[in-house]
């Protein structure tokens, strides 16, 4: 029998990428590997969106080299696979860096493999790489996402139209695309069936959904939340990643309607002055953000906001950063990402002349992280002595220790029975650190 290992880079959409791709190779009769060394087919999905993360992927595709090598030596087989964003963006450094692939191909046609992989069968030498933006739709050829996790991940929506000026993602994932409504309901109900209590809903620009319905008429998000909302058994529903500007009042209303809609919403501004958020090709000012989230608590009191942060984006100034600060005070996230603005190759911003020094990044990211990370301990420490139901989604540090989510996100660890394991538990908060919680059942 064949092994498979999957190592997986970047955001949320890869990590459901890579479920899909578990998925495939487990139709082809290949079972999951515990290790690489273990691995006749070591796949990594990558991830391009700064250059850190992509210069990662090199570094640890050497070192998959080496157990390549290894393997050789026992009288093994290794098939290195690389998928993902950095495949769209580096097909050519890919074959040039690492000639040791076997095959690349990019996030919209991995439901090709199958066929790559009989073609590297056939073909041994050359890498094979498919880095083509397909006029099919890869969710037409996948088999029933047959995830098994308590708490699941949905693509409804892939690709981005906006071209932020930073921003590798509309050139490695495409056009936008929405899932028809059927397809998404039915995928939703498997997942359901298979034990999810938590659906979070996927997408680039995932409140841009316009998907199809039956009629051949386009719905909104807020039309496939009613809907999913309906599915008995799912408990809990989410959606990443908002675009500000596409926060349309329907959707917010589904933040008052629905009560499986979790109290929780990822809303990137990136930065709080208007002439960066104008250079950085953003279609919202800071006051339309403002607004945006103002309607949010109006339609729903108790939701908590997040957010990610570019620094140092060409140009900024230390008044520009300071209306960063600004949205920060008001808006008092519960939780945030933030980063140094990364020059990538290709994008309009990565051409501008007046680079921000990296030492003046480096600044600005640390006043603005112990800000974030202040109003997120905050909050965490205001839920010490609140009972709040907590989905258990897997085992924790320790040996007897459960991991969980609370509504707002925040991550719960408890000393419990592994009969807790995918359920939802009313849970005691006795602890509270920046990024995590201690919490005990309740009664
Ligand atoms: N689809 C998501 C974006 C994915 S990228 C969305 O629209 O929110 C996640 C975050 O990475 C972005 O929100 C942005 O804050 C950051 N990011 C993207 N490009 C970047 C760059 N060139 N340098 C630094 N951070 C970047
Ligand atoms: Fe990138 Fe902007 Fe699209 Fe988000 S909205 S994926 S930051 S181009
Ligand atoms: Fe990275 Fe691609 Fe996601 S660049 S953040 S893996 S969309």
């Amino acid at each position: 029998m064949k092994h498979y290992f999957i190592k997986t880079f970047g955001c949320q959409m890869n990590v459901y990428d890579s479920e899909r791709i578990a998925g495939i190779l487990q139709n082809l009769g290949y079972r999951e590997a515990a290790a690489p060394k273990d691995a006749d087919l070591i796949i990594f999905n990558t991830c391009h969106i700064r250059e850190k993360a992509a210069e990662k992927v090199f570094s640890d595709l050497g070192r998959i080299n080496l157990i390549k090598e290894e393997r050789r030596q026992q009288g093994l087989d290794t098939v290195i696979g690389v998928v993902g964003c950095v495949v769209q963006a580096e097909d050519e450094q890919i074959a040039k860096r690492a000639p040791f692939v076997d095959f690349a191909t990019g996030p919209l046609t991995y439901h090709r493999i199958p066929e790559i992989l009989a073609k590297i069968g056939r073909q041994k030498g050359a890498p094979v790489i498919d880095t083509d933006f397909p006029a099919e739709s890869k969710f037409d050829y996948l088999p029933q996402n047959d995830n098994r996790s308590s708490c699941a991940f949905l693509a409804v929506q892939e690709g981005c139209n906006n071209f932020c000026t930073y921003c590798v993602v509309p050139y490695t994932r495409g056009a936008e695309y929405s899932r028809p409504v059927k397809e998404v309901v039915a995928e939703a109900r498997q997942l359901v069936q298979n034990g999810a209590l938590e659906i979070n809903l996927l997408g680039q620009n995932v409140n841009s959904y316009h998907g199809e319905d039956t009629a051949g008429k386009e719905r909104p998000l807020s039309y496939l939340l009613r809907e999913l909302a309906r599915i008995d058994g799912l408990q809990r529903l989410r959606y990443t990643t908002s675009y500000p500007a596409d926060m349309t009042d329907d959707l917010i209303e589904c933040h008052h309607d629905l009560d499986k809609l979790m109290p929780y919403l990822h809303l990137p501004v990136q930065s709080g002055s208007d002439r960066i958020l104008k250079a950085m090709n953003r279609r919202h000012t800071s006051a339309d953000y403002l607004r945006v989230v103002e309607k949010l608590h109006k339609a729903n009191p108790a939701i908590g906001m997040s957010s990610d942060f570019i620094v140092g984006f060409p140009g900024e100034t230390d008044e520009d950063f300071r209306a960063t600060l600004d949205v920060v005070n008001r808006v008092k996230y519960i939780q945030a990402f933030s980063f140094k603005y990364s020059r990538r190759a290709g994008t309009p911003a990565a051409l501008l002349k007046n680079q921000v020094e990296e030492k003046v990044k480096k600044e600005r990211l640390d006043i603005l992280q112990d800000l974030l990370f202040s109003y997120q301990l905050k909050f965490n420490k205001s839920s010490i002595g609140k009972v709040m139901p907590v989905l258990f989604e897997s085992k924790g540090r320790g040996r007897s220790q459960l991991f969980g989510r609370t509504p707002y996100m925040q991550n719960l660890h408890a000393e419990l029975d592994k009969n807790f394991l995918n359920k939802i538990v009313n849970i005691k908060i006795t602890e509270a650190a920046t990024n995590s919680l201690i919490g005990v059942v309740e009664g």
